[in-house]
């Protein structure tokens, strides 16, 4: 029950300023964000890269309310593909963002995002990487396809995100599962209403499953974001059936959760890819974060009882 208090609090500005202001917080943020400077950010590539892994990058923000930071965060994900190409970890570590930090939510918001997003791509295409769009809130799934449509004219390995939980999600995967379509299935990780969104748990991973049978049996390459070890088991019983070699899809998981796991995938010959937020705009990251899962709430409730 506590999940979608939790959510709806990833997005109050009132609940950001208590939580960030508690002295517990921070280490609690540590383990699910790799630090708050760029250079945090290559370190934990150089990290990850040493255990075999792959990494997605996240500046950390979203839901911005002024053109300025728009192009603040722009400029951010610049000197991060710069970052990646000094130090020749492009085929390593591509990029991830979300797009209402790129303006998507003001007035023409649309174009806004588009213009500000297409300079982060071509650098990463200079830097021999990528850049996957997040999914963020179902109003925003028309635009953010719309923009990867118009992104991949060009630089046709930009990916996608789809959340299993949207009803739509289904017909998307159909669509997107074409040659060359890099596209990340999620369950998805916002409040929606039943409208749009199937609220049950159970309905959800049926759902999952559903479309990782049209991804995997599709010409795209798949990349199976989920910690859950029925989801991974199911993904490794498809790419038997669909005949996909190891190379042919991979697996995400968020930085700082089953870690173990991850060893576990690299040491089966698996690529896995590690998302790693770094930034100081952790609040809404780290909310859902805690919404997801009550280990990880009661984690951050019993570092505060303990100082207390
Ligand atoms: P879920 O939370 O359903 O848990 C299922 C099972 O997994 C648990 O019962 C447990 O067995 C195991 N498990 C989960 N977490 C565990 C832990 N910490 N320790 C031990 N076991 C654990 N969402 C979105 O809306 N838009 C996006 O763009 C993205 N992007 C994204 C990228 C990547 C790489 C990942 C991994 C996830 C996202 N998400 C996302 C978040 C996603 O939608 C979802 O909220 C979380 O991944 C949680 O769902 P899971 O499938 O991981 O398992």
């Amino acid at each position: 029950m506590l999940g979608p208090v939790l959510l709806a609090a990833s997005r109050s500005d009132r609940m950001r300023k208590i939580v960030a202001a508690a002295p517990v917080t921070k280490p609690v943020v540590n383990r699910f964000v790799a630090g708050e400077q760029l250079d945090d950010a290559v370190g934990a590539v150089q990290d990850l890269d040493a255990r075999g892994m792959e990494v997605t990058l996240d500046f950390l923000g979203e839901d911005i309310t002024d053109p300025s930071e728009a192009l603040r965060t722009r400029d951010n994900y610049l000197r991060l593909a710069e970052a990646l190409k000094d130090a020749g970890l492009g085929p390593r570590a591509e990029m991830s963002v979300k797009l209402s930090a790129f303006g998507q939510a003001l007035t023409g918001g649309h174009d806004i995002a588009l213009a500000n997003i297409r300079p982060v791509v071509e650098a990463a295409a200079a830097a021999n990487t990528t850049v996957t769009l997040d999914m963020e809130d179902h109003t925003t799934v028309d635009s953010t396809l719309a923009i990867l449509e118009e992104l991949r004219r060009e630089h046709p390995q930009t990916g996608a995100v789809v959340q299993s939980y949207l009803f739509r999600t289904e017909e998307d995967c159909h669509q997107l599962a074409t040659s060359g379509s890099r596209v990340r299935l999620v369950k998805g990780a916002y409040k929606e209403p039943a409208t749009v969104a199937f609220q049950d748990k159970r309905e959800v991973d049926r759902a999952y499953v559903r479309c990782l049978k049209i991804l995997m049996a599709g010409e795209g390459y798949p990349m199976i974001g989920s910690h859950d070890p029925r989801m991974i088991a199911i993904t490794q019983e498809m790419a038997r059936r669909f005949g996909r070699k190891l190379d042919e899809y991979e697996f995400q998981m968020l930085y700082g959760i089953r870690e173990s796991e991850q060893e576990r995938l690299v040491a089966e010959g698996h690529r896995m890819r590690v998302y790693v937020p770094y930034g100081t705009d952790w609040y809404g990251y780290f909310m859902r974060r805690l919404a997801e899962r009550p280990a990880n709430l009661a984690f951050f409730l019993r570092s505060l009882v303990s100082r207390g």
